[in-house]
């Protein structure tokens, strides 16, 4: 797997820096007649994976001419990224494991015999130490920070990052990245370019390999020089943020709340997720109740149902989802799905005064008025009408008296 062909020029001085620190001892630990010597030769060399190491040692001189042993070497290894030392035990005389290339390179080693001669115990020799100080090329000040990526839905995973805080100007940036099952690094196939700058790279699902070491590093160039380097080391479905859930229902029967919502779009598995609900009831006093749920039954139910309270007049909906601690060690929430409302509630279950109730009355007096003011023109209609009528009949009458009537009796009738 590892070529050796690959370590670039500037290792040439990466084993000759190695340190050696032998814990200082008097005594040797001898067994059967030889001293248990830690590995001689110990290499630790860079096949160019960003931080993949590869470890290399032989057996000590002094076990050479024993026969009928078992060898076995402990290693042990500062991880960087989880901050703690690792151990391994083995008969090979190789091993490779990640490290932090901004971080000095640390390596225990000691051999252990087991032969007849020991009693079948295993007898362990003292411990070697190795010290790799990576020098740090490219200038000061110029390495991005806040690298950050999620990998949306599992069908494409963003890195992004912000330049460093003194950016030599004019400089670009490249993203190189490699995983297990790649014989070299390969260079970013779409940046995200933020005002004309690359601030980020799009890596599609293709590209990325799960449960393994996904290795990045940012480096770049300026004409005043080169940026200095930046390393990660991800695994990247601890990094996955699912898309939104979509299509949330409401329904209520007999004053049980229904809610049922779908599964996110993308290509996480639903068994792979969990669902987050966030309530907010208004109560019939005015006031407001929030509540969060999480569910966590492996994703497959997507619905929850839940009484409705009493005092309730309405209540709003939201969920959200993640990936489950089934399927990996970490993950992002969505964003929260639209909002989704019951039906608001009247003054069914509200016994006190409250600010709808009020607004109600203030409609019903509105409408007194408009009723009030309604019933008077009509009622003035109807009088003028009637103003009218008496008019006419009087004209009538008159028309008749004149017509009947003497004139010398008129004036009385004037
Ligand atoms: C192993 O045996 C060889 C030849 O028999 C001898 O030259 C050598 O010194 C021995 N090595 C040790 C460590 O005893
Ligand atoms: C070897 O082991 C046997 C039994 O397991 C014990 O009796 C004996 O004393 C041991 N010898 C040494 C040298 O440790
Ligand atoms: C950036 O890193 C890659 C991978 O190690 C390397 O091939 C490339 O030459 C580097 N570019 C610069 C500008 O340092």
């Amino acid at each position: 797997m590892l070529l050796p062909k690959m370590v670039p020029v500037w290792l040439s001085a990466f084993t000759l820096l190695l340190l050696t620190r032998d814990p200082v001892s008097t005594s040797e630990i001898m067994a059967c007649g030889a001293s248990v010597d830690p590995p001689a030769n110990i290499e630790i060399t860079d096949p160019g994976f960003l931080g993949y190491l590869s470890i290399h040692w032989t057996q000590p001189a002094s076990l050479q001419n024993l026969t009928g042993c078992t060898v076995r070497y402990q290693l042990r290894y500062y991880d960087t990224y989880d901050e703690r030392w690792r151990s391994v035990r083995t008969v090979k005389l190789t091993y490779a494991a990640q490290f932090d290339l901004e971080k000095p390179v640390t390596v225990k080693m000691l051999t252990m015999l087991k032969c007849a001669c020991t009693n079948e115990t295993e007898v362990q020799g003292k411990e070697t130490e190795r010290v790799y100080i990576p020098e740090p090329a490219g200038m000061a000040g110029s390495r991005i920070r806040d690298f950050h990526c999620v990998y949306y839905g599992k069908e494409y995973m963003e890195c992004t990052w912000e330049p460093g805080p003194v950016p030599p100007p004019n400089s670009q940036h490249y993203l190189y990245y490699w995983h297990m099952e790649m014989e070299e690094t390969k260079e970013c196939p779409e940046y995200i370019i933020l005002s004309e700058v690359r601030r980020g790279c799009r890596i599609p699902r293709e590209s990325l390999l799960e449960f393994s070491k996904f290795n990045m590093c940012v480096n770049g160039s300026s004409p005043a020089g080169s940026l200095r380097t930046a390393y990660f080391s991800i695994e990247v479905q601890n990094h996955v943020k699912p898309a939104v859930v979509s299509s949330v229902q409401i329904s209520e029967i007999d004053g049980l709340l229904k809610l049922d919502w779908s599964p996110p779009s993308g290509l996480v598995p639903e068994q792979c997720l969990e669902y987050e609900l966030e309530s907010s009831t208004l109560m019939a006093n005015g006031k407001e109740q929030k509540q969060r749920k999480t569910l966590v039954n492996l994703g497959l139910d997507t619905s929850y149902d839940l009484l409705r309270e009493a005092e309730s007049k309405k209540t709003c909906f939201q969920v959200r989802s993640k990936v489950n601690m089934y399927c990996a060690d970490g993950g992002f929430w969505s964003d929260w799905s639209q909002t989704k409302c019951t039906e608001e509630n009247g003054t069914q279950y509200g016994t006190t005064w409250n600010h709808l109730s009020l607004v109600g009355l203030v409609v019903i007096g509105i409408a007194g008025v408009i009723l009030l003011c309604l019933s008077l023109w009509i009622l003035k209609k109807i009088c003028i009408k009637k103003t009218s009528k008496k008019d006419a009949i009087y004209t009538l009458y008159k028309q008749k008296v004149n017509e009947t009537m003497p004139t010398i009796l008129s004036p009385i009738f004037k």
